[in-house]
C-alpha cells in the first residue's frame, strides 16, 4: 500500500504493537514495542530525521511534530550546500558529482516472517536516479533494520562512490562510545571512551573475515559513562559479511553524525542502466536499561529473526582440533567419539586434516579444495565415522574451508583461473605459504563451493554439523572473472557470491547446523548469522582471556551462538595453567563444547566434565535462551567478573562469578543480581561444586529483591585440599523459583 505524502491522515494500523503507526501523512512513525523512530516525508522535500529513542505516544509525536526543527536529513547525500560527511555520493554519466534527493513516495510491505517494511522512495530532482530508504521492524523485537537501495533509472552508468547503509544523528551531551577491537587470538576486546571531536572511524578491509581486528557493532551511552543497568543507550550493528566502515563525525553541530555501511575504499561501483544496488542493513536499537538492555534487545531480535535456528538449543560437542590437530585417523576419531559420548556429549566434530587424495592434508601447506576423504587415514571413510557416531549414540560433524584452495592441490592444478588474482602480478600466498582465496564472484566458483557442501550432505545425510572455516584475507586484489570496469566491484561481488551460495545451501539443507569459523572469531557478524547457527569466538581457548573476549562478544551476540569450549591445561595458546573447574565455569556461560584430547585427561577430570555436562543440560535452556544481565565487568579492574541469565518467565536463572586476580584480602565487591522477580523466592544451588563444604546458602531460598539489592558473598578461595589449592576461583549458581 502506498502511503500518500501530504497532509492526509491515515487510518488503521492502530492495533497493539503495530509497527507502522502513521500519525499524519507527513509523519512516519516507525515504532517497535519499546522504541520510536520518527521521520518526516514530504513529497518534493528531502526525508527528514526527527527522533529516535523511547517509544512515544501519539500526543508526544503530534506535539513534537508541531515544534521540533527539521534540520537533519535522514539520509544525507553529497550535493547541495556546505560540505559535510554524507551517506551517498555518485557521479552521473555527464560528470555531475551531486545529488538533490526528495521524497517521491512511501510504501509498506509485510514479510512472511511477521516483519513490516516501510520504504521511502526518493528521486533526484534532475537526474534519473533514485534512493529507496527502508525501515524493517518486527512486532516482538525492539530493533529497526534500515538499509537503502540505489536505482539507476537512466541510460548511462552512474558511479557510486559512497554508499552507506544508514545515517543516525546522535544528540550531543556526554555521549560515550563502546566499540570492539582485537586481533587473532584476542578478538572482541571492549573499549569505552567519551566521543571526541573530529572523526572516529572503525573499519575492516580483510576482504573475507571481518571481525578479528574490529567489530561492526557499537553502542552509544547517551548519559555519560556506559552503564550495564541504567541509562539511555543506542546499539547499532552493521549486518554484513564483508569490508565495512563505521564513522562518527563530531563537528560544529549539536549532533554526532553516525554513518555505517560497506567500506567503499577501492570499491567504487558502476551502477548500470536499470540496476539496483542494495546495501546491507544496519540494525538499531534503543534501551533505557543501559548496555545490558541493548544486548537483550539484540539477542531477542537475533534469536527470533536472524540467527539460523536461533530458538533451538545447541548440542554439546567435542571438536577434534586442539586434541589431535592434523593427526586424523580412524582409531583416534573412534576413541574421541566414545570419550565424548561417555561424558554425556551429543556431537563429535572432525576438524581439519581428513581430506586430500593426491595431496594428503597433513599440515596447512596443501589440499584445500580437494574435498575427498583421505582413505589412508580413514579407510571406512565418512560413512564409517558416521556409523561409529551412531554406535556411540551421538551425531557427527565435519570441518571444511570451501572458499579456499592451496596452490598445492588438485583443484588449483586444474582450475588456476578460479582464484582471486589481478592480472600481471605475482601471487601473494597466505597460510602455509600456499593458501589462496577462491573467487566467489565467479558463478562457477559459487557452484563449486555449493557442490562441496551438497556432495557431503547428499552422500552422508547423517552429517549433523558443518564447521565452515576461512583462514585467509584477500591479498591479491583483482578478479579473474570480473570485467575490466568491474574490478572495483570485487570486494562487494565476493560477498554477493558468498550470500548466493549460502542461500542455495540453506534452501536445500535448512536443518544442518553450520558454524562460522574464520581463523577463530573472524566471522562474528549478524550479516552471516542467517545462514550460520553459531560462530567460533576465538582460536584462543584460555578461560581467563575468554572472560574478556566473551564479555565483549555478549554485547551484541546471544550465548546460543557463542561457541565456548573446555580445553587443555596448559592452554595451547597462552600456555597458562588454569584449573579444570574454572575452564568449565567459563565455557558453561556460552554454547558449551570441548576442544581437548580426552585420552590425556585423568579419571577425575573426566568425571568432572561428565558432571558439568549433565548440569549444563539442566540449565541449557536458560543459558542459551535466557535474558543476559552483565553485572560486573572484567574491564572494571575490580578483581571479579560476573553475569547471569534469567529465563523469560523469571522462574530460573544461572549466575556466574569468576575471580580475575589472586591477591590476598583483595576486598572484592559483592555483586548484586538483576532481572529477577523481586517478590519471588529463589532456591540457590551451586553447579560444578568442588569445595569440601557446600556454600552457606546452598539449598536456601531468597527473594529476588534480596538477591538484587544485596547479592550473595563468595569465598575468595576454594575450600579444597591444601595440595590442590591454586590461583583460580569461580562459582556458578542455579537459581530456581520455589
Ligand atoms: C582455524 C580454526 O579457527 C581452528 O579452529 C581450526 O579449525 C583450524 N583453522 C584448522 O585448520
Amino acid at each position: 500500500m502506498i502511503l500518500p505524502c501530504g497532509k492526509k491522515t491515515l487510518t488503521a494500523f492502530a492495533a497493539f504493537a503495530a509497527i507502522w503507526v502513521p500519525v499524519g501523512a507527513e509523519t512516519l512513525h516507525v515504532a517497535t514495542p519499546g522504541t520510536s523512530l520518527v521521520l518526516e516525508a514530504t513529497e518534493g522535500a528531502p526525508l527528514k530525521f526527527v527522533y529516535y529513542g523511547e517509544r512515544l505516544g501519539a500526543a508526544d509525536v503530534d506535539a513534537m511534530m508541531a515544534s521540533a526543527p527539521r534540520t537533519l536529513d535522514a539520509y544525507p547525500v553529497f550535493g547541495l550546500g556546505a560540505l559535510r560527511e554524507t551517506a551517498m555520493s555518485v557521479t552521473h554519466p555527464d560528470g555531475n558529482m551531486t545529488l538533490d534527493m526528495s521524497v517521491s513516495g512511501v510504501s509498506e510491505s509485510d514479510g512472511a516472517d511477521g516483519s513490516h517494511t516501510v520504504t521511502v522512495s526518493m528521486s533526484d530532482k534532475h537526474y534519473p536516479f533514485g534512493i529507496d530508504v527502508n525501515y524493517r521492524t518486527y512486532p516482538d523485537a525492539d530493533v529497526v533494520e534500515t538499509w537503502v537501495e540505489a536505482v539507476n533509472k537512466g541510460k548511462g552508468t552512474v558511479l557510486l562512490r559512497e554508499f552507506a547503509s544508514a545515517y543516525l544523528p546522535i544528540r550531543r551531551s556526554d555521549v560515550h562510545l563502546t566499540s570492539f577491537y582485537g586481533a587473532w587470538g584476542n578478538e572482541c576486546r571492549m573499549e569505552e571512551k567519551r566521543l571526541p571531536h573530529g572523526m572516529v572511524v572503525i573499519n575492516n578491509r580483510d576482504g573475507v573475515r571481518n571481525s578479528h581486528t574490529s567489530h561492526a557493532e557499537v553502542m552509544f551511552s547517551l548519559d555519560g559513562q556506559p552503564d550495564e543497568r541504567n541509562g539511555r543507550t543506542i546499539g547499532a550493528a552493521l549486518c554484513y559479511s564483508g569490508n565495512y566502515n563505521l564513522r562518527i563525525d563530531t563537528g560544529s553541530s549539536d549532533f554526532h553524525d553516525f554513518f555505517a555501511g560497506i567500506n567503499d575504499t577501492h570499491s567504487a561501483y558502476n551502477l548500470k542502466k536499470g540496476e539496483r544496488f542494495a546495501t546491507p542493513p544496519l540494525a538499531l536499537t534503543y534501551s533505557n536499561e543501559g548496555k545490558s538492555g541493548v544486548s537483550r534487545n539484540f539477542h531477542r531480535w537475533g534469536r527470533n529473526h536472524r540467527l539460523a535456528h536461533g530458538t533451538d538449543l545447541r548440542k554439546i560437542l567435542l571438536n577434534s582440533w586442539e586434541g589431535v590437530y592434523f593427526d586424523i585417523n580412524e582409531q583416534g576419531m573412534a576413541q574421541m567419539m566414545a570419550d565424548i559420548a561417555g561424558m554425556g556429549g551429543e556431537l563429535f566434530v572432525m576438524d581439519d586434516g581428513w581430506f586430500g587424495a593426491k595431496y594428503p592434508r597433513n599440515n596447512d601447506v596443501s589440499s584445500l579444495g580437494d574435498w575427498t576423504v583421505d582413505t589412508r587415514k580413514l579407510p571406512a571413510g565418512i560413512a564409517g565415522l558416521c556409523a561409529q557416531a551412531e554406535k556411540n549414540g551421538i551425531r557427527f560433524g565435519i570441518w571444511i574451508e570451501p572458499e579456499m584452495v592451496n596452490s598445492v592441490s588438485e583443484l588449483y592444478d586444474t582450475h588456476p583461473e578460479y582464484i582471486v588474482k589481478p592480472t600481471n602480478r605475482p601471487l601473494r600466498q597466505g597460510r602455509g605459504g600456499t593458501q589462496l582465496v577462491l573467487d566467489m564472484s565467479n558463478p562457477k566458483v559459487q557452484d563449486l563451493v555449493f557442490g562441496v557442501v551438497d556432495t557431503l550432505l547428499t552422500k552422508y545425510p547423517q552429517l549433523d554439523y558443518i564447521k565452515w572455516d576461512a583462514n585467509a584475507p584477500i591479498m591479491n586484489h583483482g578478479s579473474q572473472y570480473l570485467s575490466a570496469d568491474e574490478q572495483s566491484h570485487f570486494a562487494v561481488e565476493y560477498h554477493r557470491g558468498f550470500a548466493k551460495t549460502l542461500d542455495r545451501i540453506r534452501a536445500k539443507y535448512p536443518d544442518v547446523t553450520i558454524q562460522a569459523c574464520a581463523s577463530g572469531g573472524g566471522r562474528a557478524n549478524w550479516g552471516v548469522l542467517p545462514w550460520f547457527d553459531e560462530f567460533w569466538v576465538s582460536d584462543n581457548t584460555d578461560a581467563q582471556q575468554r572472560v574478556f573476549m566473551q564479555w565483549g562478544t555478549s554485547h551484541f551476540f546471544p550465548s546460543v551462538a557463542m561457541a565456548s569450549h573446555i580445553s587443555a591445561a596448559p592452554n595451547h595458546q597462552t600456555h597458562r595453567t588454569i584449573p579444570l573447574k574454572y575452564r568449565i565455569d567459563v565455557a558453561m556461560s556460552g554454547r558449551l563444547g570441548m576442544e581437548i584430547q580426552p585420552k590425556n585427561m585423568t579419571d577425575e577430570e573426566i568425571a568432572m566434565c561428565r558432571k558439568a555436562i549433565a548440569e549444563y543440560k539442566q540449565v541449557r535452556p536458560v543459558v542459551q535462551q535466557g535474558d543476559l544481565y552483565r553485572l560486573l565487568s572484567p574491564y572494571d579492574g575490580k578483581g571479579v567478573a560476573s553475569l547471569m541469565y534469567v529465563s523469560p518467565a523469571k522462574d530460573e536463572a544461572v549466575y556466574y562469578w569468576w575471580r580475575l586476580n589472586n591477591d590476598v584480602n583483595p576486598q572484592l565487591p559483592r555483586v548484586t543480581m538483576a532481572g529477577l522477580d523481586p517478590d519471588a523466592l529463589y532456591t540457590v544451588h551451586e553447579l560444578n561444586s568442588i569445595d569440601k563444604e557446600p556454600l552457606p546458602y546452598e539449598g536456601k531460598s531468597f527473594t529476588g529483591r534480596y538477591l538484587m539489592s544485596n547479592g550473595l558473598e563468595f569465598p575468595e578461595r576454594h575450600n579444597v585440599e591444601y595440595s590442590t589449592l591454586n590461583d583460580y576461583c569461580s562459582y556458578v549458581l542455579q537459581l530456581k523459583k520455589k
